[in-house]
């Protein structure tokens, strides 16, 4: 069933042919450069941008899948969650669409295609049940996941998601936007790996929730020089010291420190829900699913579960993309589920438990 996917609800304006697994096309064109002097995306400019890029997007999409308008037989657009003004225009585009082709037409919740994205393209169907760990600049969450892409909040972040730690700290060190990217390359040349210990919260024995907003405080409390006010923290009188170089170093550990912090609550609950819903097989998704350490922690603590195996998505498919609306888009259709023309654009829809 030739699947068209429109991606909108941050600053990726994407879209895509698919049919089933099969990806003919995803073009994604990002606003991010023009987001980087603000460090973070601002609402407005991704809403411009996706009203001036998104039909450019569809004819590419369209060309490079060797496909017409005409042959298209399923809309799937993102309607949430996600910035309002940006999801409406890939919403506002698929109506029209799905309208004049009089194809049905299906909202796809965001959060949900990054959780299913370790499947694109594979030709075997995801086998059930696993954990899946979504990791993205909007979200944190596990979810327990049985046959037939239903899905049960096992525990979310409290405060910010992974991705946007990243992104804050990113700021707090004059790094840019987005982080995600940046301090990975930054840790990877840390050559005092054992010099900053930041805390971790772990919110309890046998809990699934996470906290990221207490490392990014303590991050900045270590920068300013001030003692963090977090348990364990570590005590910096002077702050990043030296120039040039040294100060690059003294950053590098910093980048170091948070990212391992911040991995390994990300990899220790994953499998402690594993361990504790008896789960062998953890689908990770989402943009900090790119970061090739967080892939080595789990391959590593995979080794050492007895059986436990993960799976990531081809690291293109980690960002947002509309490939994974619209793979997602056509399953959820095959199984019943339907969108109207009344669709609209829901910025804090949450993953129904099924
Ligand atoms: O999934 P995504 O494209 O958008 C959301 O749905 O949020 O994720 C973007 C997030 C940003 O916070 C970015 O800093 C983070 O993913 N990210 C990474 C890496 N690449 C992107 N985080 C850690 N390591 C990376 N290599
Ligand atoms: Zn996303």
């Amino acid at each position: 069933m030739l699947t068209l996917g429109i991606e909108t609800s941050c600053d990726e304006t994407g879209v895509s042919v698919t049919s089933g697994r099969l990806i003919y096309s995803n073009i994604v064109s990002s606003s991010v450069h023009l987001h980087k002097k603000y460090g973070g995306v601002v609402p407005e400019i991704a809403s411009r941008f996706h009203v001036e890029y998104i039909l450019g997007a569809l004819t590419k999409a369209l060309k490079s899948a060797r496909k017409e308008i005409k042959d298209i037989r399923l809309i799937a657009a993102t309607n949430g969650p996600g910035l309002v003004g940006a999801l409406l225009t890939g919403i506002s585009l698929a109506k029209s669409l799905s309208y004049s082709l009089s194809v049905p037409l299906i909202g796809v919740n965001h959060v949900l295609a990054h959780l299913y994205s370790a499947f694109l393209s594979e030709e075997k169907a995801p086998k059930y049940p696993f954990v899946g760990l979504v990791v993205s600049g909007g979200h944190t969450a596990l979810f327990y996941c049985s046959d037939g892409y239903k899905q049960k909040l096992l525990g979310q972040t409290q405060d910010d998601a992974a991705g946007e730690a990243y992104d804050k700290v990113a700021k707090i060190l004059k790094l840019g936007y987005p982080g995600g990217p940046v301090i990975e390359k930054s840790a990877q040349l840390s050559k005092n790996r054992n010099k900053i210990k930041f805390p971790k919260a772990y919110l309890g024995k046998d809990s699934l929730d996470f906290s990221f907003s207490g490392i990014k405080t303590a991050v900045l409390y270590y920068v300013r020089g001030m003692p963090a006010l977090a348990p364990g923290a570590p005590l910096s009188p002077f702050g990043i010291r030296g120039t040039g170089r040294a100060r690059r170093q003294e950053i590098n550990d910093i980048c170091y420190s948070f990212q391992e912090t911040v991995l390994d609550s990300l990899v220790d609950k994953a499998f402690l829900a594993a361990e504790l819903y008896k789960v062998r097989r953890i689908v990770v998704g989402g943009g900090v699913a790119a970061n090739s350490r967080l892939r080595e922690k789990f391959e590593n603590a995979a080794k050492f579960s007895g059986g436990i195996k993960a799976y990531f998505p081809k690291k293109e498919y980690c960002m947002d993309n509309a490939a994974m609306i619209g793979v997602l888009g056509e399953e959820l259709y095959k199984r019943g589920y339907r969108s109207d023309l009344y669709l609209s654009a829901e910025p804090n829809l949450e993953v129904a438990n099924a």
